[in-house]
């Protein structure tokens, strides 16, 4: 007897409807997009655009120069709290300004003088903050061509 109204209830019990399944394809199918470009967008991003591929001489020597006020000349750093740019490979300089840009990495402040902590701070997020994707390349590469 019992066993035969746990036969019938199993028998009446409702599938999944098809309305939930459509319901479920319908969500999936805005979710799985919207994830994907969110993805794709994660492993493409990196600092923005400028406005030309090329980057005119003079903007380059002015980053330089603002670099080397910290890094040293051609980018051997005489301080402790900078390091060395000169040489290293371009890749590797260029991933750690898009950690600075996004915030991924420590930005310490300091000085811009090493000889004058009243002449005023600055951090490597403050440096690339407003940094384009070409000017980022072009300094990377610059401090790997440079004798460390
Ligand atoms: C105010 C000083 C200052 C200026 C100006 C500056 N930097 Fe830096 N930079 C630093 C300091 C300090 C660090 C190390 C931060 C830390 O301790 O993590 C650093 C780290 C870096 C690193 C990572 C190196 C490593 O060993 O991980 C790169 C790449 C870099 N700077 C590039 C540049 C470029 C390119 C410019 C010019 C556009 C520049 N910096 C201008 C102070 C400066």
């Amino acid at each position: 007897m019992r066993s035969l109204a746990y036969a019938q209830i199993m028998k009446t019990k409702p599938g999944i409807p098809r309305r939930a399944l459509a319901a479920l394809g319908v969500a999936l199918a805005v979710a799985l997009p919207a994830f994907t470009a969110t993805a794709l967008s994660q492993a493409d991003r990196s600092l923005p655009q400028g406005r030309s591929e090329n980057l005119p001489e003079d903007r380059l020597a002015e980053l330089v120069e603002l670099c080397e006020g910290c890094h040293g000349p051609g980018g051997v750093s005489t301080r402790e709290d900078v390091p060395s740019l000169a040489g290293r490979p371009a890749d590797e300089l260029f991933a750690e300004i898009e950690r600075f840009y996004f915030y991924e990495r420590i930005c310490p402040d300091v000085p811009v003088d090493e000889k004058d902590a009243a002449g005023g701070h600055m951090s490597m997020c403050n440096v690339t903050n407003r940094m384009t994707r070409e000017e980022g390349k072009a300094l990377s590469s610059y401090f790997e061509a440079q004798d460390g």
